[in-house]
């Protein structure tokens, strides 16, 4: 798939789970509000940067004056919209903002990160439109994320069931390649139960979080294999209930003010 048709997969694939993301939205409630205890609060402008259907903006209203909600999915912004809380809603990819330069004051960006084929093009475009003395939070997925239900997959099939996701070194080498950009990184694994690997897999799908951008098996899942991804998933209690790790990274930006 070439990375404009990508981009446009990802567009779609989030647009129909515009209605069910909410309920599902477990892990981005948690790593939300614990990305906006790293917000600092501004009297200007904040950019959410795929803010998804923009249940979160009541919240991050109360850290600035003017809220911009940026996201690639028309559907996700209608929700938004309808949320009233954006001062302006703007369908764009965050790789390529059409945004003038040193024009926010806050980007926040939670869990878009992971979707975009070139993360450092969206760090460099965060870091060209915010003001000097500005800054961002920006939370993402790192490479062991939900390494148990690969792990379970793989003594099933030969595909790829998950997205891959950067390791933290990416982001360490990033730190010392642009000591201008003040970057400041802290991990966290987060833990999540769920009834069986269906549950989980529904909660991917309800978040539009199932796209996986490299080999994927386009055929559906049958009930036999998901038994088999089941007795073979490593973390399992003996009800079946399962629990499935997530690799967290929050990165803080900040741009220092020209001397
Ligand atoms: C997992 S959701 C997170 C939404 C919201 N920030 C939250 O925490 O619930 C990822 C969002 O990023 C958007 N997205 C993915 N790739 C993008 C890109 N290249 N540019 C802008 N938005 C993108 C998707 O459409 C989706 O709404």
């Amino acid at each position: 798939m070439n990375a404009l048709a990508l981009t446009d997969h990802i567009a779609r694939h989030f647009g129909r789970a515009r209605e069910s993301y909410e309920q599902a939205a477990r892990l981005q409630r948690l790593v939300a509000a614990q990305a906006l205890s790293l917000l600092k609060p501004t009297d200007g402008l904040l950019l959410d940067l795929g803010s998804g259907p923009g249940w979160f903006h009541s919240k991050l209203k109360q850290h600035c004056t003017d809220l911009v909600a940026l996201d690639l999915s028309f559907d996700m912004l209608q929700k938004a919209r309808e949320a009233q809380d954006a001062t302006l809603v703007v369908q764009a990819d965050a790789q390529s903002l059409p945004l003038a330069s040193a024009s926010i004051d806050r980007v926040f960006s939670s869990l878009m990160l992971q979707w975009c084929e070139q993360p450092q093009l969206v760090l460099h475009e965060i870091a060209r439109v915010i003001k000097p003395g500005g800054s961002a939070v920006i939370s993402t997925l790192l490479d062991g994320t939900l390494q148990e239900f690969k792990q379970a997959w793989s003594e099933v099939d030969s595909h790829q069931h998950i997205n891959q996701f950067l390791p933290l070194d990416f982001y360490h080498q990033l730190e010392r390649q642009c000591p201008d950009l003040g970057l400041k990184l802290q991990t966290e694994t987060v833990q999540l139960e769920y009834p069986d690997v269906l549950a989980l897999a529904r909660e991917l799908k309800d978040l539009g979080a199932n796209t996986v951008t490299q080999d994927r098996n386009k055929a559906l899942t049958g009930k036999q294999r998901w038994q088999k991804v089941q007795q073979a998933y490593p973390s399992r209690c003996i009800d079946g209930s399962i629990s499935a790790s997530y690799q967290v990274l929050y990165l803080v930006l900040t741009k220092k003010n020209k001397e």
